[in-house]
């Protein structure tokens, strides 16, 4: 957060519920808005899921405007008494079951999370802010991806907010049928929504079946690197703390029924990404062989989308946002900020995660 924008967009006193705060992103989001502005609290509701983590957030355990509640967003009782209790007037939503590679394993509970949960969200507000006369002040924040677009071809122009809806992956379509009832909510019931897609983010705290993290931790640990097919796919790369920025002036100066694409615009192909990974850490590490030796193409992920990348044009003008971190800077970081905390990795590298590594990747590595 520069100071320009703190200018910007004010301090108002909210009660903003963020969904999914002990994970990658809302992790991130919460810090950001307690360290920004010091009259808003922030409750974070979170599951904790295998990808949410309560260590994301230690260094908030004692802040008294930070308040984690345990909880699932399918359970309407609770919801229900959180924006009673809490007088909640905001709401960021960002839990979500979020990785491609275990939507094809198990899309059930994509559907569960990331629609239904969805649902019972935009409910609960409605009902909350209708009873409480709240309808023109509340905001709703529903946080999506590039991916509800599906894939560009190499060629295509980046893709603008009115690109047609293509998800390819049962991942994108649960998440492209929460945008569409998000959407519905602002439409048929006038709920003041709005809705962020952003391109693929990056940054501390991600957990490690994300391409980047999996490339810092395998590289970490001396093992083969998986790139699926030739690693020509493209992905366009967002550091975290610039999705962060985005989303505060979304919340605060965002027009409802609106939706704003998100994106650095910085499309690297796999292979290319993997690579400068791979270079920067050995500078760092300086080890006998160069990393990118481990580097392993492995079997296609089914349905694989080829390209994805966003204009942000309508951020710019209109709200004034710009990413201040480029691509080096953030994985430098990354990269840094992965090499000091083993013991966060250590946490993570078991139980679930092994389960799943070895169904996904067993066959292809
Ligand atoms: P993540 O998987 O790291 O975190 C998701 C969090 O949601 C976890 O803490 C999990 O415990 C929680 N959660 C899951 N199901 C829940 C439920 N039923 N009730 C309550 N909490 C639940 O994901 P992330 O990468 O931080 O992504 C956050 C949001 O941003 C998601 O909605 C995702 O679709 C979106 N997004 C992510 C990216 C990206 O590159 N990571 C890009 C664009 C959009
Ligand atoms: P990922 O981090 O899973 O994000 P998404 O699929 O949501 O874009 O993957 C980013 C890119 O990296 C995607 O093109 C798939 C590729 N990839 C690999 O080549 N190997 C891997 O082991 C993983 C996890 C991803």
């Amino acid at each position: 957060m520069g100071p320009k924008d703190k200018v910007k967009i004010g301090n108002k006193p909210m009660r903003v519920l963020v969904t999914g705060g002990m994970g990658f992103i809302g992790s991130h989001f919460v810090r950001h808005l307690i360290q920004s502005f010091p009259d808003l609290t922030a409750i974070n509701l979170d599951k904790l899921t295998y990808a949410g983590n309560p260590a994301n957030l230690e260094d908030l355990k004692d802040e008294p405007r930070h308040v984690f509640v345990k909880g699932d967003i399918l359970d309407t009782t609770l919801l229900a008494g959180l924006f009673h209790e809490h007088h909640i007037d905001a709401v960021v939503h960002l839990a979500a079951e979020s990785h491609v590679d275990r939507s094809i394993l198990a899309p059930k509970e994509f559907i569960d999370t990331n629609v239904s949960g969805t649902l019972n969200l935009l409910s609960v507000a409605l009902k909350s802010w209708e009873s409480r006369g709240l309808m023109e002040s509340a905001r709703f924040v529903h946080v999506s991806t590039d991916e509800v677009y599906g894939s560009l071809g190499f060629n295509d122009p980046p893709a603008g907010e009115d690109a047609r809806f293509t998800p390819n992956s049962p991942y994108a379509a649960s998440k492209a049928a929460g945008d569409h009832l998000a959407r519905s909510f602002h439409r048929t019931y006038g709920l003041p929504v709005v809705i962020t897609n952003s391109t693929n983010n990056y940054g501390p705290f991600q957990f490690p079946e994300k391409l980047i993290p999996l490339t810092i931790t395998r590289i970490m640990e001396g093992k083969a690197v998986p790139i699926y097919g030739r690693g020509r796919n493209v992905r366009d790369w967002l550091y975290v703390e610039d999705h962060c920025r985005a989303l505060a002036l979304v919340l605060f100066v965002g027009r409802p029924g609106d939706r704003y694409n998100v994106s650095a615009r910085c499309e690297l192909t796999n292979l290319e990404l993997v690579e400068e990974i791979a270079s920067l850490m050995d500078a760092r590490t300086n080890p006998a062989r160069a990393s990118r030796e481990l580097i392993t193409f492995v079997e296609d992920r089914p349905g694989h989308d080829l390209r994805y990348g966003l204009d942000s044009l309508k951020i710019a003008r209109e709200l004034g946002w710009r990413p201040q971190v480029d691509i080096t800077e953030g994985l430098s970081v990354t990269i840094d900020w992965y090499l000091e905390n083993r013991a966060w990795i250590e946490g993570i590298l078991s139980g679930d995660y092994l389960t799943f590594f070895e169904k996904w990747y067993g066959k292809r590595l």
